[in-house]
């Protein structure tokens, strides 16, 4: 079977979401699904992310749909009982962590020090979001704490576009970035879902043109 989180290392660039509305969620499910894009990450920073979720799974079910800014293991539990798939928090909690692992959530907490490293390790751990990643230090931050770790595998998020995403994604330990540009909060709430939707056709275009180019390259 399939990692659950292989569906993000497909996507190559999630769609990281704050949505102000819940019913702005059937199309924005269907711009990203459109535009090439079967998995976003709504973040639970505003009360609309557990019905979000609950709306863009139910409009488009083969997107993978998960849970983003989970800072308590409530919310955790909220996104759960939506039907998210999958879980990301910018830093590590172990009361959320280990509420992931008895309820059997995907979840990818966030570092960006050693000690948060070794920390989610401790807890058993592999995939990490690297937050926030540009302003912490971007590629050369990412390459520096790689080094001495050498099984885990990094979602970089922050600061992530097209204009370096190819350089994350050339690392073999990145299995996927973040970005919030692709479905702007402000594109959704003035419903253009159209602009929404080619940017998940750039940036879906964009990773299969990567992934012919470097298949067999990776650093
Ligand atoms: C996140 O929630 O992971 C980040 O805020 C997304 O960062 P970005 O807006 O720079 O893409």
């Amino acid at each position: 079977m399939n990692h659950p989180l292989d569906q993000l290392r497909q996507t190559g660039i999630v769609p990281v979401v704050r949505i102000e509305s819940a019913s702005d969620a059937p199309a924005l499910a269907k711009a990203l699904a459109d535009g090439g894009l079967l998995a976003a990450e709504i973040t639970f920073r505003t009360s609309a992310a557990a019905d979000t979720i609950r709306w863009m799974r139910r409009t488009v079910p083969e997107m993978f749909v998960g849970a983003g800014t989970v800072l308590t293991p409530e919310a955790l539990n909220e996104a759960i009982d939506a039907g998210a798939g999958f879980g990301v928090s910018p830093g590590f909690r172990p009361e959320i962590a280990c509420e992931s692992v008895r309820r059997g959530m995907p979840f990818i907490p966030g570092i960006m020090t050693p000690t948060e490293i070794e920390a989610a390790m401790a807890a058993g751990f592999e995939t990490l979001k690297f937050f926030p990643a540009e302003a912490a230090g971007g590629m050369k931050m990412l390459k520096a704490l790689h080094a001495p770790y050498g099984n885990l595998s990094f979602m970089p998020t922050g600061g992530v576009t097209l204009a370096n995403a190819a350089d994350y994604l050339a690392l073999h330990y990145v299995s996927c970035c973040g970005g919030s540009f692709i479905a702007p909060t402000d594109a959704i709430e003035r419903g253009d879902f159209a602009l929404i939707r080619q940017r998940a056709r750039e940036v879906s275009d964009f990773i299969g043109a990567l992934r012919s180019k470097m298949s067999d390259h990776k650093e």
